[in-house]
């Protein structure tokens, strides 16, 4: 401590002297006060805790899902400078990867550095300039969020809602984006706070006869459900890594088109972000076959991803969509036995990987997540935005889309119900 009051005391009347000269006095008091601070925030608190523990979760709510095995092990190689050679190709394996999860030819892939809500706001900052139309199409918290978003980078946003449990139709959209021309069309194809699914059907042709790009968000659905970027002509795709890709949570999967390209070459202003801008992101991710700084990529989450990926392409999209729709009915095969129901009506409305199960009346669905939890240390969700307090939604998703563990769901949903006398 004495050591500590010998190294500030010069600090502290260098910095008083230097404010004396800009006629600026340093009260006395910091003195005083300043090794009274080092004294006051001890390290006692390091004995107490020791070597950090986490409890084992099965996360079967909306996300994060558990991480795969082999995503955990390679998230704890050594790490690599993120401009070293072996590092960067690290990273052109993941643009790879991408490129079959999306399913795309463009070379404009990478992951943005962040969740899915930095990969959202890429895709507005880039895509948007002040005073383009954005048509926000709002089927819950998602699409609200993008609207809002949008106004923030100055977008002249319309949107449009459908009811909650729903989705849009081909001819809701066709007639918005004909009546409104938009510069942008948002859709969201896995809305995970209703459990909708979003067809895209014929959605890009539409976009591409009305000068509109079509940007998605695939947080909740990419790797789970069909999405074919080049042939359903997507401009630009979102994503999450803690969803169906078994990763962990940080690494935004991100895809633009050649229209989208082109759109953000022909801006007038610079993007509004500097940490977003994938003039100088794309550049670091060798887009224009250079490599150039702009921020230290998270290495590790990276190794990560890349190593998700990779799982992704050897077990194949088909086979993994096909594992998803099975759990999914699986699930609700055991769910209608103990007589819940789905919160979406129409079954081709349906999200396969977010689930939304209706709370019958009288059941307090706190009580069954709080009983998910401590019986089974499982993870079960309420609802989120308009399905707050009228739902349970629970995710099938990635390295977690398997019996046994859908079983074990369906288990505590019987014995949750069971504790409250409603089975
Ligand atoms: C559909 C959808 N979009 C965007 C997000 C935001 O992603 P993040 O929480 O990773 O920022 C989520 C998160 O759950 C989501 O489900």
């Amino acid at each position: 401590m004495k050591n500590a009051q010998k190294l500030v005391a010069p600090l502290l009347e260098a910095a008083q002297s230097a404010g004396a000269t800009r006629g600026f006095v340093a009260p006395a008091r910091w003195a005083a006060r300043a090794s009274e601070e080092i004294v006051a925030v001890d390290n006692t608190h390091k004995q107490a805790q020791s070597v950090i523990s986490v409890p084992s979760r099965l996360l079967m709510g909306p996300g994060p899902a558990n991480a795969h095995p082999r995503v955990l092990n390679a998230q704890a190689l050594p790490l690599l400078g993120h401009m070293h050679p072996p590092f960067l190709h690290i990273m052109d394996e993941m643009s790879e990867g991408l490129r079959y999860a999306l399913q795309t030819k463009s070379k404009y892939t990478l992951m943005i550095s962040g969740t899915g809500h930095a990969g959202m706001e890429a895709a507005i900052a880039n895509l948007v300039e002040p005073g383009d139309k954005v048509l926000v199409g709002n089927a819950g918290i998602w699409g609200e969020r993008v609207g809002i978003l949008s106004r923030r980078y100055n977008a002249d946003v319309v949107e449009i809602k459908c009811p909650t449990g729903e989705t849009f139709s081909y001819a809701d959209l066709k007639k918005a984006v004909e009546t409104h021309k938009p510069k942008v069309l948002f859709l969201c194809q896995g809305e995970s706070s209703t459990g909708t699914h979003q067809s895209l059907a014929g959605v890009g042709e539409l976009c591409r006869a009305n000068g509109t790009l079509l940007l998605v968000d695939t947080v909740c659905s990419l790797g789970g459900v069909p999405l074919f970027a080049d042939a359903w002509g997507v401009d630009c795709i979102y994503s999450g890594s803690q969803k169906c890709l078994s990763g962990p949570p940080g690494a935004a999967p991100f895809f633009m088109s050649e229209r989208a390209m082109e759109k953000l070459a022909k801006r007038k202003t610079p993007p509004a972000t500097y940490n977003l801008d994938l003039n100088l992101i794309g550049d670091y991710w060798g887009w224009w076959n250079k490599r150039s700084y702009h921020h230290t990529g998270p290495v590790s989450t990276f190794y990560a991803m890349r190593e998700a990926l990779q799982i992704v392409a050897e077990e194949g999209l088909e086979p993994m969509w096909a594992r998803h729709q099975e759990m999914h009915h699986r699930l609700w095969d055991g769910l209608r036995s103990l007589g819940l129901k789905p919160f979406v009506e129409k079954e081709e409305h349906r999200l396969i990987t977010v689930n939304t199960i209706k709370v019958p009346e009288g059941v307090d669905w706190a009580k069954v997540v709080k009983h998910a939890m401590d019986e089974y240390s499982l993870e079960i969700a309420g609802g989120l935005g308009p399905t707050a307090g009228k739902v349970w939604r629970i995710g099938i998703m990635g390295f977690n889309a398997k019996p046994q563990n859908v079983d074990l769901v369906i288990d505590a949903f019987r014995a949750g119900l069971k504790q409250q006398g409603k089975l």
